[in-house]
């Protein structure tokens, strides 16, 4: 049996909060006055200026057990920001899915992060390097089969270098200890 349960997480803590998921909007979030915190320069590596303190997160239960983890993602790619979903498997590790739902960039060019054929390219990557490092990026060009760090990339899209380097740069905040860390942690500790 598969269920889904909608939470919302204190990202600071890494903990699920006694709020209810229904009425959780991410732009009121960061309207708010006291439920988002502006970035400094150097933490703002997504370059999203503000991080909410409350963020709404999905887990896909399999038999009782974390299948799936759903996290909202965002970072600024060339025209705009770049909204999305990241999913990830039961070992907190490895790529289900990046999709993302709002963007600004080119069709054609930036746009591509819609295309289907790209956006496989993610599954069964892997997030962290065994020192805890978040290590997936998108390269300039294509993967190589026998690349020592094959696990860790994806194929770059010709002419959206720059967008490319968005969707880099908000895995790379989002997964670290700004972001969903702390909650990973905490769910690694819970589900064993
Ligand atoms: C009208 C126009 C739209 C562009 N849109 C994008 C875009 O959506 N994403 C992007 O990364 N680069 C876009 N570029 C290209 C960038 O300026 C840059 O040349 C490109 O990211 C470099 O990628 P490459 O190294 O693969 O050539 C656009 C350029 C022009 C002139």
């Amino acid at each position: 049996m598969s269920n889904i349960k909608t939470m919302i997480i204190d990202l600071d803590k890494g903990e699920i909060v006694d709020i209810s998921p229904d009425s959780y909007e991410l732009a009121k979030e960061l309207r708010e006055e006291g439920k988002y915190k502006f970035l400094s320069a150097e933490n703002d590596i997504a370059s999203i200026k503000k991080r909410e303190k409350f963020s709404k997160v999905y887990i896909e239960y399999k038999d009782d057990k974390i299948n799936t983890l759903i996290l909202p993602v965002r970072g600024y790619g060339l025209w705009g920001i770049l909204y999305g979903y990241l999913a990830i498997e039961g070992d907190f590790n490895t790529v289900a899915g990046l999709e993302f739902y709002e963007h600004k960039e080119t069709p054609g060019l930036g746009a591509e992060i819609d295309n289907p054929k790209w956006k496989a390219l993610w599954k069964g990557k892997k997030i962290y390097q065994e020192d805890g490092q978040v290590s997936l990026k998108v390269i300039k060009g294509s993967v190589l089969e026998n690349s020592d760090d094959f696990v860790y990339e994806v194929d770059g899209l010709s002419g959206a270098t720059l967008t490319c380097n968005g969707v880099t740069n908000l895995i790379a905040y989002w997964m670290g200890s700004d972001g969903f860390l702390n909650f990973i942690n905490n769910l690694k500790e819970i589900d064993v």
